[in-house]
């Protein structure tokens, strides 16, 4: 059965996958990606980021993320935007710290507000706000603006579209400790303001044999503020090469993460960060690193693929 149908019958709205445009012209990739209720939903991986869909200031290009929306539309899987306003990925233009705070913000609103607008859909500010301490991140929306930035991306948001679904997306917030307790704290600040917030990602981008025994207790203190949470960019990487032993915890990190989401009931979905180690992001960004996803290489399925069956 296809990983989709499974984790509909679990009771979740989707088990989807992040893509991106170069990949898509690989029939071998794209018979896997349309293959009927394997994905029911798709995270754009780059091409709906801010260089990409705003390269200079308020010149929109939405060309390449209309691929991956139209992909998603045409098969009936949701859209996760991904994403408005965060750190990385952003063009000179906006880090050039060029701007006082009034201006930022207008800059912060016209790109939330158009590219929210233009794909009305599921969509997630991404902002990744902290550091792993639980202060807040130091980047050129901070330093401009101080937290409130958050608050502008969101009501900028919703806005553009009441029923898109608006989600802060971290990563070191898998596990209890300061930056969950601080992002806790964050969306509680958020929701007593009446900031307008939906949801929390927990990323999910692990280590063999290290997934956090408190993923759990560490979403339910999202879901007990009334929010939902999604695992949003699901891989489990390990030190290369990969072994027979290391693919079977593999597996049953896998089915660990699943299973977690699957006993939450506010936790409504998984996106893996592409399906396949032919595309995945790991062995660039962690050299030494890799085999993260559920196919291989040659996009032949791995042990990890019964694992998320089997968390289901
Ligand atoms: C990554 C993409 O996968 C890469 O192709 C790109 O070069 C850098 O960004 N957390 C996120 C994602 O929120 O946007 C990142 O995606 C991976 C880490």
């Amino acid at each position: 059965a296809g990983l989709h149908a499974v984790a509909k019958a679990a009771g979740k709205l989707y088990l989807g996958t992040a893509t991106d445009n170069n990949e898509l012209t690989n029939t071998q990739y794209t018979a896997i990606l349309e293959a009927p209720n394997m994905f029911g939903q798709i995270t754009a991986e780059n091409t709906m980021k801010w260089d990409a869909t705003e390269p200079q200031q308020n010149v929109f290009t939405f060309t390449q993320g209309d691929q991956i929306a139209n992909l998603a539309k045409s098969h009936g899987m949701l859209l996760r935007g991904h994403n408005c306003v965060w750190h990385q990925q952003l063009p000179s233009w906006v880090t050039a710290g060029n701007f006082n705070a009034q201006q930022l913000t207008q800059i912060i609103q016209n790109h939330c507000g158009t590219v929210v607008g233009h794909y009305k859909g599921q969509v997630e500010l991404g902002c990744k706000p902290l550091n792993d301490d639980g202060s807040f991140r130091q980047d050129v929306f901070f330093n401009t603006l101080g937290s409130g930035y958050i608050a502008t991306a969101l009501r900028a948001a919703r806005a553009a579209d009441p029923a898109a679904k608006l989600y802060i997306n971290e990563f070191n917030v898998e596990g209890l400790g300061a930056k969950s307790t601080a992002l806790k704290n964050l969306v509680t600040s958020l929701k007593q303001q009446g900031v307008p917030i939906d949801g929390v990602g927990f990323q999910c981008h692990f280590i063999v044999g290290q997934v956090p025994t408190t993923l759990i207790q560490s979403m339910q203190q999202f879901t007990a503020l009334g929010l939902e949470v999604a695992i949003t960019e699901l891989d489990i990487r390990m030190t290369l090469p990969e072994t027979a032993a290391l693919l079977e915890q593999q597996k049953q990190d896998f089915q660990t993460v699943i299973h977690a989401c699957k006993s939450v009931a506010g936790c409504v979905g998984v996106t893996v960060w592409d399906f396949t180690d032919k595309f995945s992001f790991v062995p660039s960004t962690f050299p030494g690193q890799g085999a993260a996803t559920p196919w291989d290489q040659n996009l032949v399925k791995k042990p990890a693929f019964d694992g998320i069956v089997a968390g289901f």
